[in-house]
């Protein structure tokens, strides 16, 4: 493709893909003239064996979405061809990847930097996406590639949500009905605390407790346990308390509902 002059993008995932996914697909479309999409469960980036274990497997299903939607080729390697018998080496960013989905899931982090690279290598495109429902994981490939040079393109896709506002994600699967329910807090709560910044506030302890305004019902009852909540800076990802006006910003949210954890996040 490379020498038929073709323009190659890249969309990593780990399969059991929903419409999220396939907007990144969109994206690449539009950007380039070849889609490329790989389908990896990466046991390297999970830390907790089970969730590794029921991670939701559909090849069948992602194939035949994946032909609907136009892409060019789909990669979708077994575990032995990403790292084959003595594989012994990592990539790992220092800087954002300690905190929020980085403390308390060692490597997890460097899992994804590593496979994102052999999957670079392997498929050697000019651009690639990622979506910003894994705000904290896109900044990490941002940091990697601009510090080690690697010549691709980072793409950014929006945060794509169900009609009712939860974010789209392939555990989405693993929640009950009631579960399923539960899960919205996460997006009104973020609602919340945009609606709160628009109203002019600018301190982050005004717009987290109006999103906790939310979230505290569900958490006294027990029907879920945040992990956090918080108000970061989009560049360093670190917390700010005084949001300047025109300062990008963007909250951040992790929680357990039924033992699935999820992530929602909006820019403020
Ligand atoms: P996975 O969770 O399958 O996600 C693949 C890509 O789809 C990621 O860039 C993710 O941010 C994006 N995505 C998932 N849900 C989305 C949504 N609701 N809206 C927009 N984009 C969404 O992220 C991974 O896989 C892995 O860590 C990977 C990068 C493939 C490395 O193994």
């Amino acid at each position: 493709m490379r020498a038929a002059g073709e323009t190659i993008v890249l969309v990593p995932t780990m399969g059991a893909l929903h419409e999220g996914h396939l907007s990144l697909v969109d994206q690449a479309r539009t950007h380039g003239t070849k889609t490329v999409l790989s389908i990896f469960v990466n046991p390297k980036q999970f830390n907790v064996t089970a969730d590794l274990e029921r991670y939701p497997r559909d090849e069948a299903r992602d194939l035949a979405l994946l032909a609907e939607r136009g892409v060019d080729l789909v990669f979708a390697p077994d575990e032995s061809v990403i790292y084959p018998e003595r594989f012994s080496s990592h990539v790992s960013v220092r800087a954002l990847t300690e905190c929020y989905e980085g403390a308390g899931r060692p490597g997890h982090f460097a899992g994804v930097t590593t496979v994102v690279t052999i999957l670079f290598n392997l498929v050697a495109p000019h651009a690639a996406v990622f979506g910003e429902k894994d705000f904290q994981q896109l900044r990490v490939i941002e940091q990697m590639v601009g510090d080690l040079g690697v010549d691709i393109e980072i793409l950014r896709a929006p945060l794509v949500r169900e009609e009712d506002g939860l974010a789209m994600s392939s555990r989405n699967v693993r929640l009950s009905s009631e579960g399923r329910i539960q899960a919205l807090v996460l997006g009104r709560s973020l609602r919340r605390a945009a609606e709160e910044r628009r109203n002019q506030s600018r301190q982050s302890e005004d717009i987290v407790l109006a999103a906790m305004s939310e979230l505290n019902p569900l958490i006294e009852s027990k029907q879920i346990t945040l992990e956090y909540l918080v108000v970061v800076d989009e560049e360093t990802l670190e917390p700010i308390l005084d949001i300047a006006p025109e300062h990008p910003a963007r909250i951040l949210v992790a929680a357990m509902v039924e033992g699935v954890r999820l992530l929602d996040n909006m820019p403020l």
